[in-house]
């Protein structure tokens, strides 16, 4: 039988990808942020009980870095309690659930790719709460999957692809931090990933039992490492052969030419923000890699698929 799922997040870049995925696997109802707000526990419980899903799949998150250290009521109530009040639905259920995290649960003090099992050590309001919400699944008892991505860009919303095409657009002169290491992962490849999963899971057999086997926390990221400033490079060199026929390139760049001539590297100390970010927060998939046998391409793969992608699902246009 086809699980129902409840996925929160669908107009976020992992969930606009998972709307148009998860259909594959069960029945899907996907509330937006009016029909289910996540600042809102009544609002969390009462829409779960309503649903009844098998397998609750949240992509939603307060995703703002920067706006969350001066705002860590909301963040923390997005990305700790909300998760917690899931999770504890999900359990009276007999349901499953699939939530992200954050490289940045890690301080960047390694030299290294992170394992799941190394200690956690947040630097910023952000990876703190991201944090207290894995946890918080985990002292649920609840089957889980918690996936931890980075970088995480996409065709639309805000995201560094989108911002360095802008620039580029209106800057002759790009100053770009290199001395953070990551991995920059398209928000399709996480929700494809996804997909694949628990499609693997649910054949199995009923939510509790199938994803109890193998739940747990995974690192899913591109594989490879780059810098903020290798990225810029790199995207900017792509965008350079990209036509204007395809959409989302075209409304990226507000169909003009590329002006940009120089990228200059600078340190993250030259560009102060309000969030402190790790040095170093490259995850290694060596478990999702076994488990599953799922495998994600390297970073500047994905980044090429991205380009040619053609457009926004029209699926989600038509929404
Ligand atoms: N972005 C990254 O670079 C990055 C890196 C590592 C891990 N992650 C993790 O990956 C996951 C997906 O991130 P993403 O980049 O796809 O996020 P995103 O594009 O910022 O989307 C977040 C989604 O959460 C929804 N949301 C926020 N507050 C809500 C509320 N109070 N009630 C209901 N919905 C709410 C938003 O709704 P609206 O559409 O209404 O705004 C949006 O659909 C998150 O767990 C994130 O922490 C992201």
């Amino acid at each position: 039988m086809k699980p129902k799922i409840l996925l929160t997040g669908k107009g976020g870049q992992v969930g606009s990808e998972l709307h148009c995925f998860l259909p594959t696997l069960g029945d899907l109802v996907a509330p937006d942020r009016r029909e289910l707000d996540l600042l809102d526990p009544d609002s969390i419980r009462r829409v779960v009980r309503n649903i009844r899903p098998q397998l609750i799949v949240n992509a939603a998150a307060y995703t703002a870095v920067d706006a969350a250290e001066s705002d860590e009521a909301n963040a923390r109530a997005v990305n700790a309690i909300a998760p917690a009040v899931l999770a504890e639905e999900a359990k009276k259920l007999d349901a499953a659930i699939v939530h992200y995290s954050t490289d940045y649960v890690f301080d960047g003090a390694k030299a290294a790719p992170y394992e799941e099992m190394d200690p956690a050590n947040p630097i910023s309001v952000y990876g703190k709460t991201k944090l207290a919400g894995e946890q918080a699944i985990r002292n649920t008892g609840v089957p889980h999957l918690i996936f931890r991505t980075a970088w995480v860009y996409a065709t639309r919303g805000r995201n560094f692809l989108l911002t360095i095409l802008r620039l580029a657009t209106e800057k002759e002169e790009l100053r770009i931090v290199r001395d953070q290491i990551g991995a920059p992962t398209w928000s399709l490849e996480i929700a494809a990933a996804t997909t694949k999963i628990v499609a693997q899971v649910v054949e199995r057999g009923s939510a509790t039992s199938a994803f109890s086997e193998v739940s747990g926390t995974y690192h899913l990221t591109a594989a490879g490492e780059t810098t903020w400033y290798d990225f810029a490079r790199a995207i900017i060199e792509e965008a350079s052969h990209t036509s204007q026929s395809i959409p989302w390139f075209a409304a990226a760049t507000s169909g003009r030419p590329l002006a940009t001539r120089h990228i200059i590297p600078i340190t993250a100390q030259e560009y102060p923000t309000a969030a402190a970010r790790p040095a170093y927060s490259v995850l290694s998939n060596s478990r999702v890699v076994p488990k599953f046998g799922v495998v994600l391409p390297d970073w500047r793969t994905q980044m090429q698929r991205c380009f040619v992608s053609e457009s926004i699902p029209a699926k989600l246009l038509a929404d």
